[in-house]
């Protein structure tokens, strides 16, 4: 995977109105090659920018002054030394990464693709160090910085100033970590989750399309974009016929037929299909029925909504254990708006006929994309156009994020290309309004196939949730927790733990590859687990109670500092927060958060192992206990953005 652009350079500008460059006016090491008056020209030009592109991006004014990642702080001043350095260059965007080695926290490597650009073109340079060195030579100062330097082929290392993270951190300590959220391009996102569908069984599938679907929203939702959480259940489809029919036959006053009177949902579509396929009058009913419900005969509608409503109750469950929330517009929300986008598309000349079906024709794949079946129905992918075409038009959503199984890939790769053909979508992929497939691998059992449980009927997951949740409440007893603890904190610890434990492990893996699901390895609290890093949290907020202190105050009176290596280095990767947050979501892999959570614990234990670092009871003790808190601040919101309690005492 290539390094992600970051969102203050993907195509979009930098969310910092003009102003911050006149700021920096005070600051420059002129060059020869530029004037002043160039540099007003320039920042007037990138005046009008950003007002040409203030719809999409939030300016920081409007954000309540977050300052956005470090990363792309250090890619403004970058910015400005380009500008300064190429004049005859105007739009070299800064490449700036995080490098936490020997020469430095961050490297700006801009000098060698620059140089063979310029070379020839009667630069005064001769060769790649010395644009390293010019580059160097004409950033702005400023406070962030505590020394730069030049290494091998022109690679600009940049070391921050200790004082200045410490006063970072601290302020972040006083005005919370909300300040601290990214800042994307997008002001509206769909994220299209969960959706299971009516009848069917919610599968572990549609488990890790919940918990992956409802990190990202979250990720979102903290870099402070609108998310519309949208569960696009399927609950429209010839399946329906069938169901109701059976629905009436099995109970002639169907209003009454409740959850319980039916019980399993899966159960009773299983029935019925077998109904369906062994007698041809009922098939033939069941056909008929379809009809009647998309009619909209009273009747079929209300015996469809009683099945759906039976099914989103069975869904609740789920999302009720899970904290998850969404907002259901099934397929038949869609529904109406079908013909008129077919229509339209048949007008832009994209539909064609083909067998007796309308479909579009994608560059690159050999099959077509059926908009339209043989027989005149609508099928997924009309109806996926035509939720497109609402969420880009009536909704307004610039990002529209899709998170299925990977195989389901090819149908999202055909559509999206039908989007961009027909105008809806820019072409390139990282430009917005955008669409992302977000596909995920198999949930594996322990014999390495598709998770089953032993009878091999599918998994319940409600069952494997509570199991989860039984697991780690005995897990509490164990220890003792039993005479120690109420009843409810048992209760609610046990659901934090074991519900948290489930979530994870679907998340901390790179969503593509499968993953095996095992109650022992994702309940243990040794390794790269939500036990192992819920009860390092809890033992952070131990450490501050035992203090004694009332952090509350020590925040605005004490004095954060970043003396020793090891609180320096724990210092670096909390401020490195806000970019993870941003590559996760850019790139949208969960997995990347997971990641500087499990390396903030550990380097956190680096931290706190080291007798140098000695917390309670040392002259550094207030300084070391607001390192503690930042700590156990930045942990929580990743356990926040990855759905998981905190828990605080173990
Ligand atoms: N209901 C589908 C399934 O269970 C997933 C729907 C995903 N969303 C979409 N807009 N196609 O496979």
């Amino acid at each position: 995977m290539g390094i992600a652009r970051c969102w203050q350079s993907a195509g979009v500008p930098p969310a910092s109105p003009s102003f911050i460059y006149f700021n920096h006016f005070a600051h420059f090491r002129f060059s020869p090659s530029i004037s002043a008056s160039d540099l007003l020209r320039l920042s007037s030009r990138r005046l009008v920018w950003a007002t040409k592109a203030q719809s999409l991006t939030t300016m920081a004014t409007e954000q309540d002054d977050c300052v956005g990642t470090v990363k792309g702080q250090i890619a403004k001043l970058f910015e400005v030394s380009l500008k300064v350095t190429v004049p005859n260059e105007p739009d070299v965007e800064p490449l700036v990464a995080a490098c936490n080695g020997k020469f430095g926290d961050y490297q700006c490597n801009n000098a060698m693709g620059l140089w063979s650009k310029i070379k020839g073109k009667g630069a005064p340079f001769r060769g790649p160090p010395a644009v390293g060195e010019a580059i160097k030579n004409n950033l702005p100062t400023s406070e962030m910085i505590e020394s730069c330097s030049v290494a091998g082929p022109g690679f600009v290392n940049v070391v921050l100033s200790k004082d200045w993270m410490a006063k970072s951190i601290q302020k972040m300590l006083i005005e919370g970590i909300d300040k601290w959220a990214p800042l994307p391009p997008v002001k509206t996102a769909v994220v299209d989750f969960s959706s299971p569908n009516i009848a069917k069984e919610m599968h572990v599938g549609h488990l890790r399309s919940t918990i992956i679907g409802d990190t990202l929203a979250r990720m979102l939702e903290f870099s402070k974009v609108k998310v519309l959480r949208r569960n696009h259940v399927g609950d429209w489809g010839t399946q329906f016929g069938m169901l109701i029919e059976f629905l009436f036959e099995k109970f002639p006053n169907f209003e009454d037929a409740t959850e319980t009177a039916i019980g399993d949902l899966q159960a009773f579509y299983k029935a019925s299909k077998q109904r369906f396929d062994a007698d041809p009058a009922f098939k033939e009913r069941a056909q008929q029925a379809v009809v009647r419900l998309q009619g909209g005969e009273d009747k079929y509608r209300r015996a469809w909504a009683q099945i759906c409503e039976i099914s989103r109750n069975e869904f609740h469950k789920v999302y009720q254990r899970l904290g998850v929330h969404l907002e259901e517009k099934g397929e038949s929300f869609y529904n109406p708006y079908i013909p008129g986008v077919i229509e339209t598309l048949t007008k832009q000349g994209l539909v064609e006929e083909s067998q007796g079906a309308r479909v579009i024709f994608i560059e690159g794949v050999n099959i077509p994309l059926i908009v339209v079946k043989s027989d005149g129905g609508f099928n997924y992918a009309s109806t996926d156009l035509s939720a497109l075409w609402y969420r880009l038009n009536e909704e307004k959503a610039e990002w529209i994020i899709y998170v299925t199984d990977v195989g389901q890939q090819q149908h999202f790769d055909m559509f999206f290309k039908a989007a961009k053909r027909a105008g809806w979508l820019p072409h390139g992929d990282s430009s917005y309004p955008r669409a992302s497939h977000v596909g995920f691998g198999l949930v594996l059992g322990e014999d390495g196939k598709r998770f089953r449980t032993r009878n091999t009927e599918v998994v319940r997951l409600v069952d494997l949730l509570d199991e989860a949740k039984s697991r780690s409440k005995a897990a509490l007893i164990e220890r003792g927790k039993g005479e120690e603890w109420t009843e409810e904190e048992i209760e609610s610890t046990a659901e934090a733990v074991g519900y948290g434990a489930v979530k994870y492990a679907d998340l901390k893996n790179n969503r593509l590859t499968n993953y095996t699901f095992n109650f022992d390895q994702m309940l243990n609290d040794k390794g790269n687990t939500a036990v192992y890093l819920l009860y390092a949290h809890a033992r952070i907020c131990s450490i501050i109670r035992r203090s004694g202190k009332d952090i509350e105050e020590l925040k605005n009176k004490g004095t954060l500092v970043l003396g020793h290596k090891d609180e320096r280095d724990l210092g670096l990767h909390l401020l490195q927060f806000a970019e993870v947050v941003e590559e996760a979501c850019t790139n949208l892999l969960p997995n990347v958060l997971c990641d500087y959570l499990y390396n903030l614990s550990e380097i956190f234990s680096k931290f706190y192992s080291n007798p140098e670092c000695k917390v309670i009871g040392s002259d550094m003790e207030t300084s070391r206990l607001l390192l503690c808190e930042a700590t156990a601040v930045v942990m929580r919101k990743c356990f926040n953005l990855l759905g998981i309690t905190p828990i605080y005492k173990i």
